[in-house]
């Protein structure tokens, strides 16, 4: 790994990702038009079979070659044929068996992003899958309805193996989020954001820390799309699956949008907001009603994090029909996460040791064979995570396997809407204090908790927890 080639991208790349300086000097692929993709639903994955209370699927983790930019093949690395990888749907109380093959030249591990899932199936570094080799992955779906994802979480390579295309969405259904009417099927919408670096012949470049030359956006693996809607009610469910790059989403000129979810699923009431956060890791889900806008309006999906242009536009909605709507957003959705009173106190901080060239969770670089953190199951927690690059500025995302917490404050302040709903991942501008409550509930054993700006965590930005009953 070319740690300190890689320092100086790195500043230039944290300076970047907070939007204060970002050079036009590289170019973007030439589309046919802006928005000229129609936006790509990820295929849902078949199940093999299906027995009693389990479903089973397969999926390879293989180098294959797709369409990004018009007329060209570009080699990517995907679970199956696509990128992203297929959707697999899931339904809490129904268990999923997943055999992972790899059919790469490097070790893998799949990891379910905001999986309550016992240890053994985490999909942790240090549990890979060699190549040629498979295994199986349980998962039990006994928590509540979430929009979650699958990724590679191999020791040191995750970044560039999720960077050239190894993620997927996990959409996990709650019989008890049916009863609530919200929009279903065609207009219940996935909706993965990313960014990417091309070379001239349209390959994929990746570069550790190279956040500074990813301008160009992928949505669901296109370049920013156009999405034929009708005016009517639709469920957006948005993952941001960058290594590095963060969004501030806003719809059109300030058109209200519905937050509805968070990374663990439905928060307590429907927050209307007309632009929101999302960083990588997170998901964020809202529901935008069409229904406000006349047939023929287009509706921009705005970035307004990142200076050049190619990044500011993400998709365009085009209002194409009418439609009937018996869909609503209740004004109760689920309780919030009821946590209990925190007995432990624990702080983290965050910081690029500028030496080293290398990522740093309390001083220390990732180790696999030393425990961070010994913590008993069950117990209420709070974790303060300070975030010490100011200078230079780099962001830092703190996410955290097993469970969902709540934000409780930033700065001593009151959080983000969209950040007021169960999340396993969460924003620490440069600077920022952070702090959560948090509870591991259900399993126990070793596991981790990271950076989720990839490229940060493959440069040591991780650490080691077990939890003990
Ligand atoms: Cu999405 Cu430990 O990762
Ligand atoms: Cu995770
Ligand atoms: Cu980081």
């Amino acid at each position: 790994m070319a740690a300190t080639g890689a320092v100086a991208l790195t500043l230039a790349a944290c300076e970047n990702a907070t939007g204060a300086t970002e050079s036009t000097a590289t170019t973007t692929p030439a589309a046919t038009g802006p928005f000229a993709p129609a936006l790509r639903i990820p295929q849902i994955l078949k199940p093999t079979h299906t027995s009693g209370d389990t479903d089973y699927y397969a999926l390879a983790a293989k180098t294959t070659e797709t369409e990004i930019l018009p007329g060209v093949r570009t080699k990517v690395l995907t679970y199956g044929d696509t990128l992203p990888g297929p959707t697999i749907k899931a339904t809490r109380g129904r268990t999923v068996v997943l055999t992972q093959y790899n059919s790469h030249t490097e070790p893998i591990s799949t990891h379910l992003h905001g999986g309550h899932v016992p240890v053994s199936q985490d999909g942790v570094p240090w549990d890979t899958i060699e190549p040629g080799k498979d295994r199986d992955y349980r998962y039990p779906n006994t928590q509540p309805g979430a929009t979650l994802w699958y990724h590679d979480h191999s020791h040191m390579t995750e970044a560039e193996h999720v960077y050239r295309g190894l993620a997927g969405m996990y959409l996990l259904d709650d019989p008890a989020e049916q009863t609530l009417g919200l929009p279903t099927g065609e207009y219940d919408v996935p909706i993965m954001l990313r960014d990417a670096q091309f070379d001239d012949a349209g390959q994929l470049v990746f570069t550790m820390g190279g956040f500074k030359d990813r301008k160009t956006l992928l949505v669901n693996g296109t370049l920013p799309p156009h999405f034929e809607v009708a005016a009517r009610k639709y469920r957006l469910r948005f993952l941001n699956s960058a290594n590095e790059r963060g969004f501030k989403l806003s719809l059109g000129d300030a058109v209200p949008m519905q937050i509805i979810g968070t990374d663990g699923g439905l928060v307590p009431a429907p927050i209307t907001v007309t632009e929101f956060y999302l960083w990588p890791g997170e998901r964020v889900e809202v529901v935008v009603d069409f229904a406000a806008h006349p047939v023929g309006t287009q509706l921009v999906l705005n970035n307004s994090i990142g200076e050049v242009d190619a990044v500011k536009s993400v998709m365009r909605f085009d209002v194409t029909r009418s439609a009937t709507d018996a869909s609503v957003v209740p004004a109760a959705l689920r309780p919030a996460l009821d946590l209990g009173a925190p007995t432990v106190e624990r702080q983290l901080v965050f910081k690029f040791d500028l030496a080293m060239g290398m990522y740093l969770i309390d001083g220390k670089m990732f180790d696999e064979n030393r425990i961070d953190q010994r913590i008993a199951l069950g117990a209420t927690e709070i974790w303060t995570i300070r975030n010490d690059d100011l200078k230079p500025s780099i962001p830092h995302n703190m996410h955290l396997h097993l469970t969902h917490f709540t934000v409780l404050d930033r700065n001593g302040k009151p959080v983000d809407p969209a950040e007021t709903g169960p999340k396993d991942t969460v924003t620490t501008l440069p600077g920022d204090t952070v702090r959560i409550k948090v509870k591991f509930t259900e399993n126990a054993g070793k596991t981790v908790y990271h950076c989720h700006l990839l490229d940060h965590s493959a440069m040591g930005m991780m650490a080691v927890m077990e939890i003990t009953a």
